[in-house]
């Protein structure tokens, strides 16, 4: 997850204590086995169910505000798609930004708690990958708390790699890590 720096503020003022993966997972309640999902694109008209599924997937005060995501649904340069269950609830999302200098950013990715370890987030990366091709993206980067453990498996599963160590680069004082993904 990016801290995308105009907007920064009003995030993670809580220090994070546990990791709140491990912390959410506790009340969850997994779906049916065989729930079918698609992968749509996801618009500005789902701002608020995304923001609200956000505050599910990132809990404790690191969910971004209303606003950050009224910026990156809204952004010409945006590549964004949800996972939708069955009846069309959004449980996935991901954000991604072709930045000027044509790299592409993975700014955030989260799934509902009880629809985890189904590749959904597989599935949205490997789609948000896909729209960065077709911009003729080469080169994709995103950020990630060091002890996100969950979400750097996933990254390395799909072929990132880390390249820098990030210190105090989450504002709860947590440390990053930049990763990057060639995509020729
Ligand atoms: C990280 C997150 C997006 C993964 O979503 P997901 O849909 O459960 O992930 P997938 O099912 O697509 O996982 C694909 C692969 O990633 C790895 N992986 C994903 N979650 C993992 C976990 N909890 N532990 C170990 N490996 C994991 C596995 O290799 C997995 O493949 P496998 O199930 O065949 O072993 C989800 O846990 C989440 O929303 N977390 C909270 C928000 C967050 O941290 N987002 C990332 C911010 S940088």
């Amino acid at each position: 997850m990016a801290v995308i720096k105009k907007i920064r503020s009003r995030w993670w003022s809580q220090p994070v204590e546990k990791y709140p993966h491990e912390v959410e997972l506790e009340h969850s309640v997994p779906a049916a086995v065989g729930t079918r999902y698609d992968i749509r694109p996801l618009a500005i008209s789902q701002l608020d169910e995304c923001w609200r599924l956000d505050q599910r997937c990132f809990v404790d005060g690191e969910a971004y505000s209303r606003e950050t995501f009224e910026y990156l649904l809204t952004a010409p340069e945006s590549v964004s798609f949800r996972a939708a269950a069955p009846g069309g609830a959004m449980v996935g999302f991901v954000i991604g930004l072709v930045e000027p200098d044509h790299t592409g950013h993975i700014t955030t990715v989260g799934v509902a708690p009880d629809h985890r370890r189904r590749h959904l987030a597989k599935r949205l990366m490997t789609e948000v990958e896909k729209g960065f091709r077709q911009r003729n993206v080469r080169l994709v980067r995103l950020e990630v708390r060091s002890l996100n453990i969950p979400a750097q498996k996933l990254y390395e599963r799909l072929g990132y790699a880390v390249t820098q160590r990030l210190p105090k680069y989450y504002s709860n004082g947590g440390d990053g890590l930049l990763m990057l993904k060639s995509l020729e």
